[in-house]
């Protein structure tokens, strides 16, 4: 016994980088990214937080869903990171939305929503939960140095949301980490604390929040969807012919297309919103979900499949 999606919601901000934005901001042109990544947009978070997006995607979902937040048993959110450390944002979802249930956050990276759905699997298994909400939110313009044009360009903000209950529509989960901090890190910023003052010379300067060598992560990247979704199918015993969408981490359409490639994917199956929204990470799945609801038809067989920092990534076969 797995989980069945009842709702889905997505929150994007109000105000939407362009390329030629970005193009008076750094030596960039619409041009290179458009090629380089496929993105011309992304959602910058301005005068709104992280919370209202967040909250305004759970509100959508529970009402798709037709559900009360009182009656959800678990919210996990993911997220690199909140408006504060403390309190941590899944408590905050919890208080705004008016739920009582217990709630946490997980940080996977751009892999945290397709971990979250096994988190949620196991809690139904163990009949620990009958339903939960899993918020994806994503602030990463607040990492990014906008004088680097190699990251920039890439992120966004948004909110993803997904109600659970407890079901059969898991088909398969596939979920790979691969600890290396070689190639893609986002550091934390550095606190005040004087260790020198104490003859300790310990303290870490951070000088780049966001810091990737772009080629090596684009290699793992699309190993890594070939094969969890390979792994993904396999382990459903079913062809990859017999899926009906797939719904990549929206990164860059590249790796995207490098990996349709290899697996011999259709073009017409694989969804996509990385023009607007650029990458989200891990609230990128469930903006998905939420925007393409109206293409799924009972039965059909949907492929989640992320990668990202960590380095971590991951399928999960569901039916809807
Ligand atoms: N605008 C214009 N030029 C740029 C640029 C930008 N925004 N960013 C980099 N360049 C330049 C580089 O300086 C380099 O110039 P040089 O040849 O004079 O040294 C040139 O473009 C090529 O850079 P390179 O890094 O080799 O480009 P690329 O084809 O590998 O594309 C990425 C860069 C980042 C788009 C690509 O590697 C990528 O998408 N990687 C995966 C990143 C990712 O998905 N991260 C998140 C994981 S969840």
């Amino acid at each position: 016994m797995a989980f069945k999606i009842l709702g889905v919601g997505n929150a994007l901000p109000k105000f939407m980088l362009d390329n030629q934005m970005l193009s008076k901001m750094v030596d960039t042109s619409d041009d290179w990214i458009t090629s380089r990544t496929g993105i011309k947009t992304r959602g910058i978070l301005t005068d709104e937080k992280l919370l209202d997006l967040s909250v305004a995607a759970a509100n959508k979902a529970l009402n798709l869903a037709n559900i009360k937040a009182d009656s959800l048993d678990l919210i996990i959110c993911t997220t690199l990171m909140g408006d504060t450390i403390s309190p941590y944002h899944a408590a905050m979802v919890q208080k705004s939305i008016g739920a009582n249930c217990h709630a946490f956050d997980m940080n996977v990276g751009c892999s945290g929503f397709v971990y979250a759905l096994e988190v949620a699997s196991a809690y139904f298994k163990s009949n620990l939960a009958n339903r939960i909400l899993i918020v994806s939110a994503e602030h990463m313009s607040n990492f990014l140095d906008y004088n680097d044009r190699s990251t920039c360009i890439l992120f966004g903000d948004g909110a993803g949301a997904v109600v659970l209950e407890k079901g059969e529509n898991l088909l398969s989960m596939k979920l790979i980490t691969a600890g290396d901090d070689s190639i893609l890190r986002v550091t934390r910023h550095a606190g005040n604390f004087p260790y020198e003052k104490f003859g300790f010379n310990k303290k870490e300067k951070s000088t780049q929040n966001v810091w990737m060598d772009g080629q090596q992560v684009y290699m793992f990247a699309v190993n890594c969807l070939v094969n969890s979704i390979q792994d993904a199918a396999k382990q459903a015993n079913i062809n990859i012919n017999e899926i009906d969408y797939f719904l990549p981490h929206q990164a860059n359409m590249r790796i995207i297309e490098a990996a349709r490639i290899k697996l011999g994917i259709a073009k017409d199956k694989i969804l996509s919103n990385i023009e607007r929204v650029g990458n989200t990470t891990s609230a990128s799945i469930p903006i998905m979900l939420a925007e393409y609801v109206s293409k799924f038809k009972r039965g059909m067989k949907l492929l989640l499949s992320t990668f990202g920092g960590g380095m971590s990534g991951g399928s999960a076969l569901i039916k809807w």
